[in-house]
């Protein structure tokens, strides 16, 4: 029996063996795949929730060095989606049968700003009658805010560590009070206080990330007990200050790779939590979104956001669908979700059953 084999058969997950994991090649990481996609069919089943996603402001205060909406980056034209159009996302995605939506805005932490989230909060109520699922992706906020939205509709929330290691933190974000490593984390910790479905994820591939770092990110998810999971490659954005350190980008090869083994590790360790299909996985290469299907996630989060927004909301270079709202229309969804073996799941929110257990 392989070292790959041994520790897929003992469930034995330490920062050893997830290195084990990590670096399987040939038959091993065939297995790997294998025990994933077997575990994703006995706990989440073969179905693929949607939400759909609205980018609803590319404003931002941060300056995270690997993101192209960063504030000091004066080449992006700032935008907020107007509130009819907003409400026009949010009916097409009701109509559509998609179940949920996610808003994902830059970071904001004005008056006017929280109050704008809570008048769409009540409006996502209205126009879906109380049955559509409502995710908030807008940074660290107080806990009173993440409260009030909480009140306003919101149950589900997503916020990225990027990267658990303290230290490879501070390489991609500035080192001050704005971008604080143990802000993020009480973040966090505050969301689940609030009773938020909580979720997290990190970039895979980024200029002095190491295997062990990756090891370690998986094992964050798990002592921290997350119900959902968004992570992807890192992709290079070039009015950005990471672009420097391009040279230290692992490949596409390497980083698919990587990305892939993530999900599917995640999925044997984390078996009944939701993981999606990343945008960044289909910037990597043609098939992204498909292959991480096939490797153990169940989201996919078509986007929403009026074309004539989408181009601002360049978090890396390349991103697909930008002036093709195509890319993202429900039949092609649906084939590529087809493409990957899955079942289009319509009118259900698809909440991570590792919330109920959790609760
Ligand atoms: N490459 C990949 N992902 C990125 N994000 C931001 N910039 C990039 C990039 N250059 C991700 C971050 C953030 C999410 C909204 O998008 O992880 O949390």
């Amino acid at each position: 029996m392989s070292a790959v084999s041994k520790i897929l058969a003992k469930g034995l997950f330490n920062k050893e063996s997830i290195i084990t994991l990590l670096n399987a090649e040939g038959i091993d990481k065939d297995i790997l795949f294998a025990k994933a996609a077997e575990i994703k069919q006995e706990y989440v089943g073969n179905q693929v929730h949607l939400r759909g996603l609205i980018e609803l402001t590319n404003k931002c205060t941060k300056n995270c060095y690997y993101c192209g909406i960063g504030s000091s980056n004066k080449k992006v034209q700032r935008y907020t989606v107007p509130m009819p159009e907003v409400e026009n996302a949010i009916k097409f995605t009701y109509d559509s049968g998609y179940g949920s939506v996610v808003i994902q805005t830059g970071e904001l932490q004005n008056e006017s700003f929280i109050k704008q989230i809570e008048d769409i909060l009540h409006s996502i109520n209205k126009i879906g009658n109380g049955e559509i699922g409502v995710t908030l992706s807008c940074g660290e906020q107080t806990i009173e805010t993440y409260q009030r939205w909480r009140e306003a509709g919101a149950h589900r929330y997503l916020l990225r560590i990027e990267s658990s290691n303290k230290d490879l933190y501070y390489k991609l974000h500035p080192r001050d009070k704005k971008h604080d490593f143990e802000t993020r984390l009480e973040a966090l910790k505050n969301l689940q206080k609030c009773g938020y479905q909580t979720g997290t994820g990190v970039m895979i591939g980024l200029p002095f990330q190491t295997i062990e770092n990756l090891a370690d990110d998986l094992i964050f998810m798990r002592d921290f007990d997350i119900d959902m999971c968004g992570m992807g490659p890192y992709i290079e954005h070039i009015d950005t200050k990471l672009y420097e350190y391009k040279h230290l980008v692992p490949s596409k090869e390497i980083r698919l790779d990587l990305s892939l083994k993530m999900i599917a590790i995640l999925r044997i360790m984390m078996k009944d939590i939701n993981i999606a299909s990343t945008t960044a996985m289909q910037t990597l290469v043609d098939g992204g979104r498909e292959m991480a299907l096939k490797a153990g996630a169940n989201i996919l989060m078509p986007n929403t956001t009026p074309g004539l927004y989408r181009e601002q909301y360049a978090l890396y270079d390349n991103k697909p669908g930008l002036d093709e709202e195509a890319e993202d229309s429900k039949q092609s969804i649906e084939k590529l979700i087809e493409r990957a073996g899955c079942i289009t799941a319509y009118g259900e929110q698809g909440n991570a059953p590792h919330y109920s257990l959790r609760i």
